[in-house]
């Protein structure tokens, strides 16, 4: 058992932490058991297992946070249940109840409670639910037995230095996804493959890579673990669905302050690299349950760098970080029924 009392939960950052408690359930002969909270430890798997062999496996992220009054709270959980069940089908496994997703999910939290960084560190619990095959299988076919896992994570706020920039690499060279792939899939395939991708950018400074699109190498589709979107020509863009990029929770949700709260006219349309270097391009962020809104500071392309804004967050970029993050912190009134209490 780790005793919550030794984390400094003011120096946090994103990195494993064990706490105490997990929920597990398992799938056999065609149904889900009741599931439990059993304490956080390994398990034994088969060498021949799906998920070991040919990756069938899916996961979630998300974040409980404490606010000020000491309430716990979740952001938009059913999506994240919508979207377990919608990886969980193209991967070829079982759905998961999305009621019970979203009650197990408060039970691992509870259970974990003394685990929640404090309000004013800024940090979360992150949640981690994980669903794969976990029965053994020698073909390419699904196992048929499965095993779904919440796990949770104590992190610290995404910008410990405050809200800067970060330089991104523009790739012609790698892809994430392909049409009829599995890239709006929230399954682990997708993420070994941006391993490498990332450490080389890495090395020539760069804190992450945007994506283009497989087929023409020229729309932007996504950056690492996160969506892209810039301001061009007054309007709030984003890569459309396509269903090779990831449909974030947090995508969804700015697109909605971005109209309802800011008034500004949004579009989901292809992007070309090339706009991000034309002088109507104004500020670009990127987004997730880790990232938050993480403003970009510059974007590169073979040695041609454009610096966005003056390295600066643009001033919509900051507007939108203010009202998701007061909304999630629950210092603003949350009028879209956004935030669960746990
Ligand atoms: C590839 C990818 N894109 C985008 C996102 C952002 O999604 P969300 O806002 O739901 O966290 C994530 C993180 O979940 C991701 O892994």
């Amino acid at each position: 058992m780790v005793d919550p009392k030794s984390i400094d939960f003011y120096s946090l950052g994103f990195n494993f932490i064990e706490t105490n408690t997990m929920f597990v359930a398992n799938h056999k002969n065609g149904k889900w058991d009741e599931g439990e909270l059993v304490p956080f430890g390994k398990f034994e798997i088969s060498p021949a297992s799906c998920v070991l062999n040919y990756g069938q496996g899916i996961f979630e992220g998300m974040k409980a946070l404490r606010g000020k009054n000491g309430e716990i709270t979740l952001f938009r959980p059913e999506e994240n249940g919508k979207r377990f069940n919608f990886s969980a089908r193209r991967m070829l496994m079982p759905e998961y109840n999305s009621e019970k997703f979203i009650d197990a999910v408060k039970k691992v939290i509870k259970a974990n409670e003394e685990f929640i960084p404090p309000y004013d560190s800024g940090g979360a619990l992150y949640i981690r639910p994980i669903l794969f095959g976990y029965g053994p299988i020698l073909g390419v076919h699904s196992a048929e037995e499965f095993k779904l896992i919440i796990f949770t994570v104590p992190v610290g706020p995404y910008f410990p230095e405050g809200f800067k920039g970060i330089d991104l690499e523009i790739s012609k060279l790698y892809t994430r996804a392909a049409p009829g792939g599995t890239g709006s899939a929230k399954t682990i395939c997708n993420y070994a493959g941006t391993m490498l991708p990332a450490k080389e950018a890495k090395t020539r400074g760069f804190a992450q890579i945007i994506y283009l699109d497989a087929v023409h190498m020229e729309y932007i589709e996504e950056v690492g673990a996160a969506n892209f979107f810039a301001m061009i020509n007054d309007k709030l863009v984003t890569p459309r669905k396509t269903g090779t990029i990831l449909e974030g929770i947090t995508r969804e949700s700015i697109l909605e302050l971005a109209s309802k709260k800011l008034g500004l006219e949004v579009e989901e349309r292809d992007i070309s690299y090339k706009e991000l270097y034309d002088e109507s391009c104004t500020e670009a962020f990127c987004s997730g349950t880790a990232a938050v809104i993480t403003p970009i500071a510059s974007v590169a392309l073979n040695g041609q760098v454009r610096i966005l804004n003056n390295r600066e967050p643009g001033e919509i970029t900051i507007k939108l970080y203010e009202l998701l993050t007061g909304i999630q912190r629950v210092e603003i009134e949350d009028e879209f029924g956004w935030i669960i209490k746990v």
